[in-house]
């Protein structure tokens, strides 16, 4: 029962009504457990994102093209953003699934959900929301969203460890699933131990497989309470206002910025290309500055409620110290 413990209180920060939320390994296996819930045989197969989706997410669903799934990939110009209206544009009658990141893991920028949940249900598909990057920093209210889906892990801003993944389906949506994707623990009385085909039984265990990653519970568990008293309202103020400094010091070196301008358009992590990026972060790391590098994006901050301005300035002060050390000039 601990599963449905830890579901409800990742389900509470999203606004999700109790018994919503199932929890599996990750994000991917999560993909999956919809995957198998539909039938990609009929004319409405299209699979609609964008190329600012996390890899694992393209990886899954172009392993579904040999089960009959079309992917339609819409791209970026600029690398931080799709524009919504050439997403929206993609999305029709033959759509059947849209999975999307709430904000984009690369460039931090926050997708316009709301007009993609509208398009999406007015022709018949569903919207499947990667909230891995926004849960935890970004206020997500999937019953105004009114997305199908929600998913995403704690090991992030939910200050939880690996192996805790969660997967919302709306409730209304819910019972009319059967994943094919499925085992003991999704049916009625698992512990009748009947024989035959799975008799399914009510959310959230109807999207679960089999025995729970337990060990990963307890991890999940404490972040999970500690996020709940701070209060997300609180994290995103304090959040833009580290994110702004952030930019602002790269600003003055003359960095490229791989983050929305607009704090309303970005989440909690700002991407800095400053030069020798990928070395940089390596010594950043040595120094104890937890951050991380990513391919056409550069060093990733992701400053949290705990941290303070002085560590935001230090972190900078310690890039400047390690380009000196390199011989690359600080300063423009
Ligand atoms: C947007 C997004 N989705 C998914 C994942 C991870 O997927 P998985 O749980 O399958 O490892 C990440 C990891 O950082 C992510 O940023």
């Amino acid at each position: 029962m601990m599963a449905r413990e830890v579901g409800d209180a990742i389900g509470v920060l999203m606004n999700a009504q109790p018994g919503s939320v199932s929890v599996h390994l990750n994000v991917t296996s999560c993909q999956a457990v919809i995957a198998s819930c539909f039938d990609f045989s009929g004319r409405r197969n299209k699979i609609v994102y964008s190329d600012m989706n996390f890899p694992s997410i393209m990886y899954f669903w172009e392993g579904q093209r040999s089960r009959g799934a079309r992917v339609h990939m819409v791209h970026t110009d600029d690398g931080v953003h799709v524009p919504t209206e050439r997403l929206i544009e993609a999305i029709d009658e033959e759509t059947l699934l849209v999975p999307i990141s709430h904000v984009v893991f690369r460039s931090s920028f926050i997708k316009d959900v709301k007009a993609i949940v509208e398009k999406a249900h007015r022709v018949g598909a569903h919207v499947v929301l990667d909230c891995f990057q926004s849960l935890g920093n970004v206020p997500v209210d999937v019953q105004a969203l009114n997305v199908d889906f929600a998913v995403g892990g704690v090991l992030k801003w939910l200050c939880g460890g690996p192996g805790t993944s969660y997967l919302y389906v709306r409730p209304d949506l819910a019972p009319k699933l059967e994943p094919k994707l499925t085992g003991w623990f999704a049916h009625e009385d698992p512990f009748a131990f009947e024989i035959g085909a799975n008799q399914y039984g009510e959310p959230p265990f109807r999207f679960m497989q089999g025995t729970s990653n337990v060990p990963g519970f307890y991890t999940a568990m404490p972040g999970l309470k500690i996020i709940r008293e701070a209060g997300v309202e609180r994290i995103r103020e304090k959040s833009k206002k580290m994110t702004a400094r952030l930019i602002e010091l790269a600003d003055q070196r003359g960095w490229r910025v791989n983050a929305p301008r607009d704090p309303e358009q970005r989440g909690g992590t700002i991407a800095i290309d400053m030069p020798n990026a990928k070395e940089v972060c390596q010594e950043l790391l040595k120094r104890d500055v937890l951050v991380d590098f990513r391919p056409r994006a550069g060093v990733r901050f992701s400053p949290h409620f705990y941290n303070t301005m002085e560590e935001i300035e230090r972190a900078i002060a310690t890039v400047d110290e390690i380009l000196s050390r390199m011989g690359v000039a600080a300063m423009p």
